[in-house]
């Protein structure tokens, strides 16, 4: 049977209280992920109010769930969902330790590995990519995402969904949170958005639209209300922009009890009118607040929302769980015995051990300090030198602590004999303790060298943990001093799920590598980069601010009517601050360095349609090999809107040998050069455009040419 006839009938067959039921997302107890637990889950089930279960996974737990559907009227299979958001057992660096690879294709591989062990857990669906851009680190939520630039950020979101969905076993992504929750105001967690139309399609838009047009099935409403309107009940964002103007054709699954919040919201008198509201807006799925599936009926009956609507969005469902072979086999990811061969197997792990070296970022590194040599006395101290749970960071999923590497396993592994590591806590991650301190102080007096692990928990950075004081905790800054007064060499190594405020560390530790929150091999990727066996290529996706007080902070900057001129008080600047970021987006180093020549173009003007190519010649001195990550940006110097000073267009990752010279080009088109026109469609404007390039956003060398109008 052909599948639109087999849903057709099924369809046909459905009451409008089982329909409802297809529409209701209910939360199992293998996790907590938000406010309220789903009671009488697998009576609910029974009873065909349950279309799909998250925080439920595992063969066995699945298979069970599964049964239970099996015996309903129509024996409708349930589909399996759960927060995959950095891999599923083998876990990966967060989101935002990700994107500093500025590597789509390692991204895509990672979300495959993640496909693959989650489809083995029993699931059909993961609630990644999160595609929203942020521009202020008090957010706890950007260690989820891929940081503050358009550019980069569509195009890891696109092969995320690329490697979720693209080969079998495949799981459905979800890209979220629709939309602009990244831009809560003032960083604070559920805060509500306000913002132009025209900042959200050149700034928020672009990597929700990249995952849609990637082919992503499913879509996650936000949190906020934008411009008044909260985004599950907002039919322009749903309905008018994602299904009309984007053309997507999967289904709309609200955030959790999103519809319930509503009310709170005060734009829904009750939860019948909230899930009125809700559907009528394009949400086709209610996660947990279960309005849909008890008010769902009665409005369906009473005419305020159409029948057809209904209908619609139950055969969206239901189309994903054919697409999935559920009602063929509904146990076909029940299978027990593959847990043990897919989950953490060697390939995945190797995979997180690439993927975290190529996320940390080597902030700084004064008198080449590191690589430090094996032979030598290394103090490793810090709350986290020898932490496996707070390295994976949040959203572990069926992670496990016991089957992650902490920094001193990473460094027992790859020392020599020659050399020795000793490790000391010296405090809690948010509580001094004077006996600790004093031990780590003796530790680091005896040795040669002393690296420190400082940072975040796994707990102060995620969903619902939004910080005002983005440094390092108290308690940490007073061990950093101590160590520091050691006199001995010392090399910070940060971990965190956000940018740090580390103002007052960069200017005391000569040398400083931020490894986020590495994942299961984070420990060994580590080492390996500290001791030089393989080199730091992580580049920020987003900048380190001075001070927390100058959040929201972004490179991609307006002009503004008065410039930053230091001779000039009346300018855009702090009393207090340089504008500027400590570390820059796109910045990060390696050991050495290549030489970046000025950028030439092949022709001054570019004619519509046309290309200009924009070179630079790249020479390798050092007696190793090199990879930098070469930047393109452009600026446009005058349009009938204000345009970003400089805004990412394009990079390309580059390795030279030792003396190996080389030309790299960047073709530069129409499309590099657009912004969204009048009607928000893209529109390229004639005039004169600069090119930046290097190896940062703030080091860039500079050519112009002028796009001509024929
Ligand atoms: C709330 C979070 O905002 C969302 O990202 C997540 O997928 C759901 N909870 C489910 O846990």
């Amino acid at each position: 049977m052909t599948k639109a006839k087999f849903l057709g009938d099924l369809v046909a067959r459905m009451t409008v209280e089982e329909k409802a039921g297809q529409l209701n997302l209910l939360t199992g107890a293998m996790d907590s992920t938000g406010m309220k637990d789903s009671s009488g889950l697998e009576d609910q089930i029974a009873a065909g109010r349950c279309g799909a279960v998250l925080n439920v996974f595992t063969p066995a737990a699945t298979r069970k769930l599964q049964e239970i559907a099996a015996t309903t009227r129509l024996r409708i299979p349930l589909l399996f969902g759960y927060d995959v958001i950095h891999g599923h057992r083998t876990i990966f660096p967060i989101p935002l330790g990700l994107s500093c690879s500025w590597n789509p294709e390692l991204l895509e591989k990672c979300a495959r590995a993640a496909a693959v062990e989650a489809a083995a857990g029993g699931l059909h669906w993961v609630f990644s990519p999160m595609a929203d851009i942020s521009q202020d680190a008090r957010w706890g939520r950007v260690a989820e995402g891929s940081g503050e630039d358009p550019w980069l950020g569509a195009a890891l979101a696109a092969a995320m969904v690329r490697g979720y969905q693209d080969a079998e076993p495949r799981v459905a992504a979800c890209v979220k949170h629709f939309a602009l929750y990244g831009a809560v105001k003032a960083g604070r967690e559920y805060n509500s958005v306000d913002m132009s139309r025209r900042e959200m399609e050149t700034t928020y838009f672009p990597p929700y639209r990249a995952a849609i047009d990637a082919g992503a099935m499913t879509a996650m409403t936000a949190f906020n209300d934008i411009d008044g309107i909260p985004a599950s009940s907002n039919h322009w964002l749903l309905t008018d922009l994602l299904r009309g103007e984007w053309g997507f054709r999967g289904w709309v699954v609200t955030d959790y009890t999103a519809v319930g919040e509503l009310v709170n919201h005060a734009t829904a008198a009750d939860e019948r009118d909230a899930a009125r509201q809700a559907f009528a807006a394009g949400a086709d799925m209610d996660m947990v607040s279960e309005a849909f599936v008890k008010w769902l009926p009665d409005l369906a009956k009473s005419g305020e929302i159409p029948a057809a609507g209904l209908d619609a969005a139950v055969l969206r469902i239901l189309d994903t769980k054919w697409e999935f072979g559920l009602f063929a086999d509904p146990f076909s990811r029940c299978d027990e015995a593959l847990p043990a061969r897919v989950l953490g197997c060697p390939t995945h792990r190797d995979l997180a051990r690439l993927a975290a070296r190529e996320s940390m970022v080597l902030l700084k590194n004064e008198g080449d300090l590191l690589p430090l040599p094996k032979d030598r006395n290394i103090a490793l101290i810090g709350p986290l030198a020898d932490n496996r749970r707070d390295l994976m960071g949040s959203w572990i999923a069926d992670g496990d602590a016991s089957e992650a590497l902490s920094p001193l396993q990473g460094f027992q592994e790859i020392m020599d004999d020659r050399g020795s590591v000793t490790c000391a806590a010296g405090c809690g991650i948010s509580e001094a303790n004077a006996d600790l301190l004093a031990t780590a102080v003796r530790v680091a007096e005896q040795a040669d060298i002393i690296v420190l692990v400082l940072g975040e928990s796994w707990k102060m950075n995620g969903e619902a943990a939004s910080r005002t004081d983005i440094r390092l905790p108290q308690c940490q800054r007073r061990l950093a001093e101590r160590i520091l007064a050691t006199g001995k060499p010392c090399v910070l190594v940060t971990v965190s799920g956000r940018p740090l405020e580390l103002s007052a560390e960069a200017g005391k530790f000569p040398a400083i590598l931020h490894a986020w929150a590495p994942g299961s091999e984070g420990g060994p990727a580590l080492a390996e980069l500290v001791f030089g066996d393989a080199a730091p290529v992580g580049k920020l996706s987003m900048g380190f601010p001075r001070s927390v007080g100058q959040l929201p902070m972004t490179y991609r900057a307006k002009p503004t009517g008065r410039p930053f001129d230091p001779g000039n008080h009346y300018t855009t600047q702090y009393l207090d601050c340089p504008n500027d970021a400590l570390f820059p987006f796109g910045h990060g180093l390696t050991y050495g360095s290549l030489e970046i020549g000025p950028p030439e173009i092949d022709r001054p003007e570019m004619p519509p349609g046309g290309t200009v190519t924009a070179t630079v010649k790249i020479t390798n001195h050092a007696p190793h090999p090199v990879t930098e990550t070469l930047q393109l940006y452009l600026r446009d110097l005058v349009a009938s809107v204000s345009r970003p000073v400089k805004e990412l267009r394009g990079w390309q990752r580059v390795t030279l040998a030792p003396g190996e010279s080389r030309t790299t080009s960047f073709p530069i088109t129409d499309p590099l050069l657009a912004f969204p026109g009048p009607d928000f469609q893209p529109m390229v404007e004639p005039g004169e455009f600069e090119i930046m390039i290097g190896p940062d956003s703030a080091s860039t060398r500079s050519v112009r040419f002028t796009r001509t109008a024929e």
